[in-house]
């Protein structure tokens, strides 16, 4: 008993010594080390980062450093500074902290992990004529879905129930699996609907495998959910007739040249389809938003699906979507010192191996001095009064170049940009054309937003919303 106390002592002792803070030089950002030694404000930030680092910003301003798990974090909140850390991929490392994640997350290492090739593969196949491909593939897709689900309810008159969020997650997650993966004839008659079911629950405990802060029973069941995954996604993108997209099919040959084993390649098509999958999250806000924007013309005849044909107010709609519900952080590893030149005019010294956090969510996305009323959803946010899309936003008499950047910006913004939107777009308006969909209590309140989840991308709403739905026959 007195060993044990004494080695726990010791124990304490040494930590303390090792955590020791660190002190602020002149030239740094104002530096917040927490009370907790060495975790800091992992517990506050994992909790809600935004409600977090908001606190920090009313505290010390637009760039500060605080100690989260042992690790120092810079985050800078002014939009107008952006740009000097976007641009920056020398000092600023991209895909370091990428790796960190994909082996906690995926389990994976991949031995000669090239971005540049892999990056230049995926714009290549979600771009131009092979973009149009995919569109068509994912609206063929997303229509015998719809058709499916019609049949499978008897009562074709009837209403039938289901949960909005869920409705939108699985519509668009096996059409998307469909499309890239090629699903049914591929993966051994896979039904996506499996596929789906397994990536929810996947999805669920995701933020905590990010943050390492599983508990066991937790851990237990993300890594056998992770199993069944690999082996559900174990043939996809294998041979010339699997059903799987050309760029599937690609990224499979890529690891096999590179000598990549099986195992490990199954664990890779799981990065790809999660990176693949998140446009699901925002439908269900931009469906139920666009009830109220459409009512007023006749949904019908809007032909959303053509991408010729341009669609100021949707695209405002979901422009206004994602800037209330994107909060994706933008992370770098600073790996050689730099000074950091802000618009203020001020400069900052960034150490090496300290972490660089952006996050856009809280400015420019709800930064009330560019949005008025920030909380609030105005679907013609993005619209000028005359119709054509509005771009002058303003922050201290400058104009912006960023006042909302769902998609981040930069070298590494986003890829499957066009693709996710063309997803969604096609998305609302089958649903708007075929069903009629409406909230089982009218006077429902919005779900609150999970708080857990900023950070990783799309927010996800806490609970769901019962709804009824039926073929729509009026024309
Ligand atoms: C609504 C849906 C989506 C949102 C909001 C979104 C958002 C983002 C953001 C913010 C980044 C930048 C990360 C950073 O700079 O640290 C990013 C990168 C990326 N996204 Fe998306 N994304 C979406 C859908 C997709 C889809 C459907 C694909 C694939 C088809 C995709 C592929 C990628 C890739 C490959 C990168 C990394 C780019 C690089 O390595 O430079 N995304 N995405
Ligand atoms: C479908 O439901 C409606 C209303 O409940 C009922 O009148 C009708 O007979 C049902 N039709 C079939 C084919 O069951
Ligand atoms: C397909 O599934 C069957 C039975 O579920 C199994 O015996 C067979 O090996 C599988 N084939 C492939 C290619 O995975
Ligand atoms: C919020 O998200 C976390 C992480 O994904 C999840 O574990 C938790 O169950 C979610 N909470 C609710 C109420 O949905």
């Amino acid at each position: 008993m007195v060993w044990l106390i004494l080695s726990l002592v010791a124990g304490i002792l040494l930590l303390l010594i090792l955590v020791s803070k660190r002190t602020r030089s002149e030239k740094e950002p104002p530096l917040d080390n927490g009370v907790i030694p060495w975790l800091g404000h992992a517990l506050e930030f994992g909790m809600d980062a935004a409600k977090f680092l908001t606190r920090m910003k009313v505290k010390h301003g637009d760039i500060f450093t605080v100690r989260v798990a042992g690790r120092y974090v810079t985050v800078l909140l002014d939009p107008c500074s952006y740009n000097a850390v976007l641009e920056d991929s020398v000092s600023l490392d991209f895909t370091c902290y990428a790796q960190i994640l994909m082996d906690r997350i995926f389990s994976l290492q991949l031995p000669c992990y090239n971005p540049v090739v892999e990056k230049k593969m995926m714009t290549q196949h979600f771009n131009g004529k092979s973009l149009s491909l995919l569109n068509n593939l994912m609206l063929r897709h997303l229509q015998s879905l719809l058709l499916q689900s019609q049949r499978a309810c008897h009562n074709q008159t009837d209403w039938n129930t289901d949960r909005l969020f869920n409705f939108c997650y699985s519509l668009l997650f096996r059409a998307g699996y469909l499309t890239l993966f090629g699903g049914e004839q591929n993966n051994n008659r896979t039904d996506p609907t499996d596929v789906y079911e397994e990536y929810r629950k996947f999805d669920q405990l995701l933020t905590k495998m990010a943050r390492s802060t599983l508990k066991p029973e937790e851990k237990r069941t993300a890594l056998s959910v992770r199993g069944r995954l690999w082996e559900l996604l174990a043939p996809a993108g294998l041979g010339e007739d699997s059903g799987s997209s050309p760029w599937l099919r690609n990224y499979r040959h890529l690891l096999q040249e590179e000598g990549v084993d099986e195992e490990t390649q199954r664990r890779a098509l799981l990065l790809q389809l999660w990176s693949t999958q998140t446009p699901e999250n925002i439908a269900m806000r931009a469906v139920r938003r666009e009830f109220s924007c459409f009512s007023e013309q006749d949904s019908a005849q809007l032909p959303l699906v053509d991408r010729q044909h341009p669609t100021p107010v949707f695209d405002s709609a979901l422009e206004e979507t994602l800037r209330l519900k994107a909060a994706p952080f933008i992370t770098r590893e600073v790996v050689q010192a730099k000074t950091l030149h802000m618009a203020g005019g001020r400069d900052y010294q960034l150490r090496r191996g300290d972490r660089l956090c952006l996050f856009p969510f809280i400015s420019p996305q709800m930064d009330p001095e560019i949005h008025q009323e920030p909380q609030k959803f105005k679907y013609n946010r993005f619209l000028n009064p005359d119709g054509s899309e509005k771009k002058d936003f303003f922050k201290g008499g400058r104009r912006l170049q960023c006042y909302t950047m769902p998609w981040g910006a930069g070298t590494n913004s986003c890829v499957g940009k066009h693709f996710a939107i063309s997803s969604i777009r096609q998305f609302v308006y089958l649903v708007l054309t075929h069903l009629d969909l409406e909230l089982c209590d009218p006077e429902a309140q919005m779900p609150k937003v999970n708080a857990s989840r900023y950070g990783f991308g799309v927010l996800q709403p806490e609970g769901d919303l019962d709804i009824r739905l039926k073929p729509r026959h009026s024309h």
